[in-house]
């Protein structure tokens, strides 16, 4: 890891804690980072941005000829999000795009090897069903909140782990977890 990634994350924690911000965090950070490091996707797209958190902890572990693109409906925090990015010297592979997801994914072109779902629980199937097409065999998508939130995220879950597209498992990761998805 990069000083300048390592220094912009450990700032971003101590402002979610000031601010109560849903980032990650440290533990599911280092997880999300095993899972870029095992499958090496060159195209990952990300639901939800924040402040960029999650954003950095996949862009660290990544190649230099990778890409990010991440989707985030708060203009505000999306101009946070690509300030943090610029700092933490990850910003020529990252594309933070402002908007709802639901409008932004049908217009992205090419295909995504990894997906990162952390945006409304209970539309992670819509989000994953307007990428789908674009993910081949191989794709890993990554659905956080999946014990927390995993009543919201019922339809999703069944979809992932019934739907004979995906080998799935859950990840528990503390109080709560990340459901791992590779497509078929
Ligand atoms: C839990 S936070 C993301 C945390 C971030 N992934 C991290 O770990 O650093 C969820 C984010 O999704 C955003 N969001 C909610 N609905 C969205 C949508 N329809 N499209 C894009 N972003 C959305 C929220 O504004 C919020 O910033």
């Amino acid at each position: 890891m990069t000083g300048a990634a390592e220094d912009t994350l450990r700032r971003i924690e101590q402002s979610a804690t000031r601010r109560y911000l849903p980032i990650i965090g440290r533990e599911k950070g280092r997880l999300l980072g095993e899972i870029v490091a095992e499958h090496k996707p060159r195209r990952v797209l990300e639901v939800g941005t924040l402040v960029g958190y999650s954003t950095i902890q996949m862009g660290k572990n990544m190649g230099g000829d990778a890409e990010i693109v991440t989707i985030e409906v708060d203009r505000d925090e999306a101009e946070v999000a690509r300030e943090n990015i610029r700092a933490s010297g990850i910003s020529p592979m990252v594309t933070v795009v402002t908007g709802d997801a639901l409008d932004v994914i049908p217009t992205l072109g090419g295909a995504f090897d990894m997906v990162f779902l952390d945006a409304e629980k209970h539309q992670y199937l819509a989000y994953l069903r307007l990428v789908e097409d674009r993910l081949g065999a191989g794709a890993v998508v990554v659905a956080d909140n999946a014990g927390f939130s995993s009543r919201a995220m019922r339809e999703y879950l069944e979809y992932v782990r019934g739907s004979g597209r995906y080998s799935s498992r859950y990840i528990p990761v503390g109080w709560d977890g990340v459901e791992v998805s590779v497509k078929r």
